[in-house]
């Protein structure tokens, strides 16, 4: 009896675990960015659009900040800090080299956000394909890569 306690428990304790795991799209309106339709870029194609920022702050606060840390701006936070995301590209002076560094750190970004992290069967993260479109995926990033240079 109590084993089969103990059993239901755990149960229930995991199935809030992956509940809480569950990718939730963020109510945005981005329909002042250029619609980029179902095929993903393989690059951001909104750095330096001003109107990027606003949309990818209301989407990262709706839905990553409850794991990455509350509007990009905390190191606190449970899940790695995106700011760091692409310091390595950063520190490159050269402009050819910087931007092949960019656009690697742009389709592991692509990748990681639309697959997820699944590491030995655990969700660290849930996969956000067909959750977030990629307008949103985009803006965020442009959001959080403008924190990190104002040094947030
Ligand atoms: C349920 C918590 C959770 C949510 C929500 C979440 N993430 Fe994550 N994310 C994680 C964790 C945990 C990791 C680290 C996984 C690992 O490497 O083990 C991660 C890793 C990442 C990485 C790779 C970081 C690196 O340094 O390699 C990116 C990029 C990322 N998340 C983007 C996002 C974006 C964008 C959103 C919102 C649309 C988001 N995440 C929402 C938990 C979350």
């Amino acid at each position: 009896m109590r084993r089969l306690s103990i059993l239901i428990l755990a149960a229930v304790l995991s199935a809030a675990a992956w509940a809480n795991e569950v990718a939730v799209a963020p109510v945005v309106d981005a329909s002042a960015l250029p619609p980029l339709g179902e095929v993903w870029r393989e690059t951001n194609p909104y750095r330096g659009l001003p109107e990027a920022l606003a949309v990818g702050q209301s989407a990262y606060n709706q839905a990553c900040a409850r794991c990455h840390g509350a509007d990009a701006a905390t190191r606190a936070a449970p899940a790695p800090d995106l700011r760091n995301l692409d310091r390595g590209c950063r520190r490159i002076v050269g402009s050819e080299l910087k931007a092949r560094c960019m656009a690697d750190n742009d389709a592991y970004f692509a990748k990681t956000v639309r697959r997820g992290k699944t590491i030995v069967g655990v969700v660290h993260m849930p996969p956000w394909d067909g959750v977030l479109p990629q307008e949103v995926a985009w803006a965020i990033q442009v959001f959080f890569e403008a924190r990190a240079r104002e040094g947030r």
